[in-house]
């Protein structure tokens, strides 16, 4: 898996990108990221990368010549075509299935935008798709590559030991069963005596319907859509993970 990513803050990657099984699979050569300074694709003397809005109004916007520039030259740099995304907060949504459908494309530019907006030319003919992390503000793209890169990453064979195992509770549409360990007895909380009774069947279907509950509670909106990967609603795709939903 290759990333490359287009900043104008290419010392926000370096730490998170050394850390954990991310930089792991990056020592091992499992996934490579380059960090590109966006100044790099100007050609004026003060590598302008932004100007003023057309019409008007507060802020900055960046220009579209080094980001075309930039996709070009990188794209030219590798035989397989990357995917396009733009980090805006006007993309749609990022989930799971997009970093499931990343990691099988095996290639990815990440353009980070910053918050006051991206000429639209960039979305709509170089970007094959704008995506947002969240519905709050970050001052640019940084963070919700590294997201992004993260998300892809822990997917690809080898950097963590079952990917599949660990991302049930999104490819399920349930959120995950309460875990505990050892101490049993901690300032007077305790595991409940489920855990510790050794029936496997009772304590499949107590996790399971934690599951249920802890959705209902915390994460409504996943039972009211459906998404791509579980067409049929929470509870219905089984994983590893889960037991049969009886009763519901
Ligand atoms: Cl991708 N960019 C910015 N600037 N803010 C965000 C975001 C992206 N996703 C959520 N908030």
């Amino acid at each position: 898996m290759r990333f490359d990513i287009v900043t104008i803050f290419p010392d926000m990657f370096a730490g998170p990108l050394g850390a954990g099984l991310l930089g792991k699979a990056l020592e091992q050569g499992r996934v490579e990221v380059k960090v590109h300074d966006l100044r790099q694709f100007t050609h004026d003397r003060h590598r302008t990368v932004d100007d003023r809005p057309y019409g008007g109004g507060p802020g900055m916007v960046m220009k579209p010549e080094p980001l075309f520039e930039a996709v070009e030259t990188l794209q030219a740099q590798h035989p397989t075509k990357a995917t396009v995304v733009l980090l805006t907060p006007s993309g749609r949504l990022y989930s799971q299935a997009d970093a499931r459908r990343y990691a099988a494309g095996g290639r990815l530019i990440l353009l980070c935008g910053r918050y006051e907006g991206v000429d639209e030319r960039v979305h709509q003919h170089l970007a094959d798709e704008q995506v947002s992390i969240g519905d709050y503000v970050l001052g640019g793209g940084e963070l919700a590559a590294l997201v992004v890169v993260e998300s892809v990453a822990r997917l690809v064979a080898g950097v963590v030991g079952d990917p599949e195992s660990l991302d049930d509770c999104f490819s399920a549409g349930l959120l995950d069963y309460p875990q505990y360990t050892r101490p049993e007895g901690y300032r007077g909380w305790s595991v409940p005596e489920v855990l510790l009774s050794g029936d496997h069947a009772r304590i499949a279907r107590w996790r399971s319907e934690r599951q249920i509950q802890r959705t209902r509670e915390r994460r409504p909106d996943l039972f009211r859509h459906s998404n791509p990967e579980s067409p049929s609603g929470p509870g219905r795709r089984r994983s590893k993970k889960q037991t049969v939903l009886t009763g519901e």
